[in-house]
């Protein structure tokens, strides 16, 4: 039976470890037809994906990632928070996935931005559905913005990563990460 939207909207996690196996091809083309159904400001559809199932290749460009956060966390406080993870050779920020699915907005958008992480919500919801765990990887983007890596992924100029998504097979389970009471400023009837 079709899992319940309630049920894939509350069961999601950020899955942080994965099994060997790859996700197939099809399916990642499914979910990226997934991302595609979402809302769109002026039905611009900004979005463009790249996808990587290569770990080598992601393991050297967590490592570059890695680099360039520790380079900014003497001006940016915000990411001193991460600076031993950033520092330990170990950690990948990819945590060894086997799929990373890029998604990419055309700047020339104004809302691109949002219209692609509302793709990626879908994707991940999607992929939770299919039993395939997701985790959206900020630590990548600036590492993704990167001439070379564009060039590596063929990415025009004037797109912007957005939402670095890895998908693959969870390994274990997580427990939910406890939501604070929503704030409600105010009801106006
Ligand atoms: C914009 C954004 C960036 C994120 N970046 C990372 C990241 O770099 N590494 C990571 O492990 N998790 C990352 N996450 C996942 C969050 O940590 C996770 O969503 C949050 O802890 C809530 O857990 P849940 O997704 O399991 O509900 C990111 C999530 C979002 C929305």
């Amino acid at each position: 039976m079709m899992m319940q939207l309630k049920e894939a909207i509350t069961g999601r996690r950020s899955v942080r470890a994965y099994e060997e196996r790859p996700v197939p091809g099809e399916l990642i083309r499914e979910l990226i037809g997934m991302g595609i159904c979402a809302p769109t400001a002026s039905r611009m559809q900004p979005w463009a994906f790249a996808v990587v199932e290569n770990r080598e290749k992601m393991r050297e460009w967590s490592d570059k990632a890695k680099e360039l956060l520790l380079g900014r966390m003497a001006d940016n406080p915000y990411l001193r928070q991460y600076k031993a993870a950033m520092e330990n050779k170990e950690f990948n920020i990819f945590y060894n996935a086997p799929c990373l699915l890029l998604i990419y907005g055309d700047t020339a958008s104004p809302n691109h931005v949002v219209d692609c992480a509302l793709a990626a919500q879908n994707i991940m919801l999607a992929a939770y559905e299919k039993g395939v765990g997701s985790c959206w990887v900020g630590f990548a983007t600036q590492v993704c913005n990167t001439p070379e890596i564009k060039d590596a992924l063929g990415v025009p100029g004037d797109y912007r990563p957005v939402a670095p998504l890895i998908l693959g097979y969870p390994r274990g389970q997580w427990p939910p990460v406890p939501r604070r009471e929503p704030v409600v400023f105010s009801w106006i009837k």
